[in-house]
């Protein structure tokens, strides 16, 4: 009987439950072996795993979180780590490892990769949707739920209070996340790290706006822009107008997936598991133009998404 492995790596993103429990259950159907490596390459280090059948699985899709538990994992960027991380897959007879998670763990997945007979496949997982090659990453649209509903409730008060608040998203050094939730929030400004912008175009910007009868305003802006206390603190001084900040933070990343990220996750883990079948290795799956697939592993890591600058545009104008 082969055997196959699986493990969620770095940080949780809403549906790697899903995913778990769909190649966990399509794997036993195709009658492979299943072995779930606890808390991320940790896992693999110490040779921590856990057998997995179709029940292990049960009542996990709508859970957030992951069952495997996860973590950092700094020791994973030393070959010695990696190294040992091959000889627990050759000891325990592993033929595919898929790995559920983002950027850094398809980076260490692409390592592993390379120093083992095992196929690696991975999966992208992670609220930032920052990973070549897929249009949606598991979890992003759960996030995008989360931040978009929190920022419905900020609006009531700052309309009423007739205060601006600039609200910060998460996405790492990417702003995915907050272009999107500011189209879906409405936002009157969206800043991210991939546009730079001078303070002193933005002050004009916020000032033009309400001369023309805004008086409340919410700013969508990503953790990667920068300092943004500061910011909103220069923005208040600069515009004479109050301005709070709030940080969204971590409940972006906890919830109970949304259908969208549950569907994705199950699709995502019937094609790793037919990938191992195939016997294709060092692969990611992927969502592209509609359709799921897997392309090489080395192309999505070597290659940086890009952000689609039309969507700001489009975010102005809708500012007007
Ligand atoms: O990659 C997902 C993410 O939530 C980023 O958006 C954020 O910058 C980072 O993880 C936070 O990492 P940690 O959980 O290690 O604080």
């Amino acid at each position: 009987m082969n055997t196959i492995g699986v493990v969620t790596s770095g940080g949780d993103a809403p549906g790697m439950n899903a995913a778990i429990r769909g190649i966990v259950r399509i794997a036993c159907s195709k009658n492979y072996r299943m072995l779930g490596f606890i808390k991320g390459w940790d896992g693999l280090l110490t040779n921590s795993f856990v057998q997995l059948n179709s029940r292990s699985v049960s009542g996990i899709l709508h859970q957030g979180g992951t069952i495997l538990r996860t973590s950092r994992c700094p020791e994973f960027l030393q070959l010695e780590a990696r190294e040992k991380a091959a000889e627990t897959l050759a000891i325990n007879g592993v033929d595919g490892l898929i790995v559920i998670g983002g950027n850094g763990s398809m980076q260490g997945a692409l390592e592993l990769s390379k120093l083992t007979d095992t196929q690696i496949v991975g999966i992208p997982a992670s609220i930032d949707n920052d990973i070549f090659g897929t249009t949606e990453t598991i979890g992003f649209d759960t996030a995008v739920n989360t931040a978009t509903d929190a920022i419905d409730k900020i609006r009531d008060t700052a309309s009423s209070l007739e205060r601006m608040f600039l609200i910060e998203v998460m996405g790492r050094t990417r702003g995915f996340l907050a272009l999107t939730v500011g189209i879906t929030a409405g936002a009157e400004i969206i800043l991210i790290p991939e546009v730079k912008f001078g303070n002193e175009d933005l002050f004009e910007y916020i000032k033009e706006f309400r001369e023309r009868g805004k008086r409340s305003a919410i700013i969508v802006a990503a953790e990667g822009v920068g300092d943004n206390q500061r910011l909103s603190c220069q923005i208040e001084e600069s515009v004479g107008a109050e301005v709070r900040l709030s940080v969204l933070g971590y409940t972006q990343r906890g919830g109970s997936p949304s259908a969208r990220s549950r569907y994705l996750a199950t699709l995502f883990a019937e094609e790793a598991v037919e990938t191992i079948s195939e016997q294709k290795k060092s692969r990611v799956v992927v969502l592209q133009n509609g359709e799921i697939k897997s392309i090489g592993l080395e192309e999505s890591c070597k290659t940086e998404k890009p952000i689609d600058l039309r969507v700001l545009k489009l975010a102005r104008v809708l500012a007007t």
